[in-house]
């Protein structure tokens, strides 16, 4: 099978194919999660945990956490060049799609992608084009905690009904699935796209930093080494009481090394981030109250995503719902491997299973309000948590004579009051070839399995047939990307050196710490492979200091 499931996370990316002999998860640097992190330079693009490491001193030339500004018209700038989102997204995939090849020594042409289920419309348009970029064909996007809901009832027989609440990196999702005969449901679905892992991280970064006492600037490189830090904190809190950060040589004042020593307590953290978790569980409320669910008739409720390891979560979901909160089994893989999985029920290998996914935002247009009104309002065409694929049928009149084009402009969300509460995702042209007097066209507004939508529209009088063009908000410029010739480097050796050499041309630094410099240079160019990454961390620490924070 030519397929890849990607889970294309915030924080982490996880691929796994499907084999003769079962799945297979796709190793990066010896491990399965590839730090979503991408560095340029003149050399070519890294892109996992080595670009991770360099972010602590190339920061400039480095991008963390871009699935956060999918479907948005930003763009970051890395060794002096623009990219957009989708670009960068593209050099993950990019690795990805290489390093199975590798491994598994065949090509892949195809992937299943997953998105957070509360991903806009635009939000999986730049990430379709962000996998078409990366060489890949895309044969189906699917939501995370349905993938998570796969991957979960794919060894079991029985019928159940529970809540799937994944919590990763950057995005919080919640979904009701019902499994039955076979038939995967997703009677509803919510999330926040601004709520995570990350999240934490920052909100621990201001509490280490305020604890610290230090009275310098936070420069953004400092804030990157301190966020790397909180993170490692924050994962050694779900399993300690408290955690003594004891960091020397971490930063610098007037040409004085500063010393970190901080202690944090899990209490500490849970109160850090008690009114996101409780967010969460507002959400898992309302979202169950969209399925006319009770919480009693819930058999569960499952958790996955990196963050839903914190134990007060599960601790605040049965002190709030009275349910328990079940971590599944593999939480960082189980995204991808729903993924695959519905790739090979696609391709009818494993056709145990149907899934009927929904979407989770209503769709509709703008509308005057009324006759006389110039106010807009928002009409919904496709409600929230209908199952897709679906057709939704809408009728326009003309408001001129003969008139031949019509443009109508959609929206995703839920306010039908306030029209700019929405997001708008794009618009629609529809032009008439033979226009009559009076004319009236009928739109069919169509929502694919992908949560992607298409409209074509008929002229009711003379039934002319008029396809019409969604433009959506991201631009399709990408398709002439630089992005297909730049190389996926699989070693960064001579990035390392380069930047090693560049510290010491600099006059400011003392003679005796070039030295020790140009010894770890020395010992990281006749390193064997195995001791270079633990060479290269020292590297990165020594630059970090010796460089200006
Ligand atoms: N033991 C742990 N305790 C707390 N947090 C953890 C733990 N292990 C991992 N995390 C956090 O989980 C997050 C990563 O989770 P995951 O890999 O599921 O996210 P992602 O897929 O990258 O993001 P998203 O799904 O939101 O796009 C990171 O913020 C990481 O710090
Ligand atoms: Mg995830």
């Amino acid at each position: 099978m030519d397929i890849i499931g990607i889970d294309l996370g915030t924080t982490n990316s996880v691929a796994t194919v499907y084999t003769n002999e079962g799945l297979k998860h796709i190793s990066f640097d010896g491990d399965f999660l590839l730090p979503s992190v991408v560095n340029v330079s003149n050399n070519g693009v890294i892109v996992g945990i080595k670009a991770k490491n360099m972010a602590m001193i190339a920061e400039e030339n480095t991008a963390l956490s871009i699935k956060r500004m999918m479907g948005t018209k930003k763009q970051v700038v890395l060794n002096g060049e623009k990219f957009s989102p989708e670009e960068v997204s593209s050099f993950i995939i990019k690795k990805i799609k290489e390093t199975a090849e590798k491994e598994m020594g065949i090509t892949y042409n195809r992937c299943v992608v997953t998105v957070p289920a509360y991903f806009n419309e635009n939000q999986r348009d730049a990430t379709t084009q962000a996998v078409k970029l990366a060489g890949l064909e895309v044969l189906r996007v699917i939501n995370e905690p349905t993938a998570a809901a796969i991957s979960y009832g794919a060894n079991r027989d029985e019928d159940m009904l529970y809540g799937v609440y994944d919590l990763g990196g950057g995005t919080f999702d919640i979904s009701i699935i019902e499994n039955s005969e076979g038939l995967i449901e997703v009677l509803s679905t919510t999330g926040d796209n601004h709520l995570g892992g990350d999240d934490f991280d920052k909100k621990l970064t201001n509490l280490i930093w305020e604890k610290s006492g230090f009275d310098i600037e936070l420069s953004r490189k400092l804030e990157i080494k301190l966020h790397q830090l909180a993170e490692k904190t924050k994962i050694a809190l779900s399993s300690e009481p408290s955690v003594h950060i004891d960091e020397k040589f971490f930063a610098k004042k007037d040409g004085e090394a500063l010393h970190l020593e901080v202690e944090v307590s899990k209490e500490e953290f849970e109160a850090l981030i008690e009114s996101d978790i409780d967010r969460t569980i507002d959400l898992l409320l309302e979202t169950l109250e969209d399925s006319n669910t009770d919480i009693d008739e819930l058999e569960a409720i499952i958790l996955t995503g990196g963050s839903s390891r914190i134990p007060s979560i599960s601790h605040k979901i049965l002190e709030r719902t009275g349910k328990l909160a079940i971590l599944i089994e593999d939480p960082d893989k189980s995204v991808s491997i729903g993924a695959i999985l519905q790739g090979a029920m696609i391709e009818g290998i494993d056709t145990d299973s149907i899934l009927v996914d929904i979407t989770p935002y209503s769709l509709g247009i703008s509308t005057l309000k009324g006759e006389y009104s110039m106010e807009l309002s928002f009409s919904k065409i496709i409600l929230k948590n209908t199952p897709v694929p679906t057709t939704k049928t809408s009728r326009y009149y003309a408001v001129t004579e003969y008139q031949k084009a019509f443009e109508i402009d959609v929206y995703q969300g839920e306010d039908e009051e306030n029209l700019e509460s929405n997001i708008k995702i794009g618009e629609m042209l529809l032009t008439i070839q033979n226009p009559v007097e009076d004319g009236a066209i009928d739109v069919d507004f169509k929502l694919n399995q992908d949560g992607m939508l298409s409209v074509v529209g008929r002229e009711i009088h003379t039934n002319e047939i008029i396809e019409g063009t969604f433009k959506t908000k991201i631009s399709k410029s990408t398709q002439h990307s630089k992005v297909k010739e730049m190389e996926i480097l699989t070693e960064h050796d001579q990035t390392i050196i380069e930047k090693i050499d560049k510290v010491l041309e600099n006059s400011t630094i003392l003679d005796e710490d070039k030295e020790d410099l140009k010894a770890l240079k020395d010992k990281f160019l006749s390193a064997v492979v195995d001791e270079k990454s633990s060479i290269e961390e020292e590297i990165i620490d020594s630059i970090f200091f010796l460089e200006d924070i």
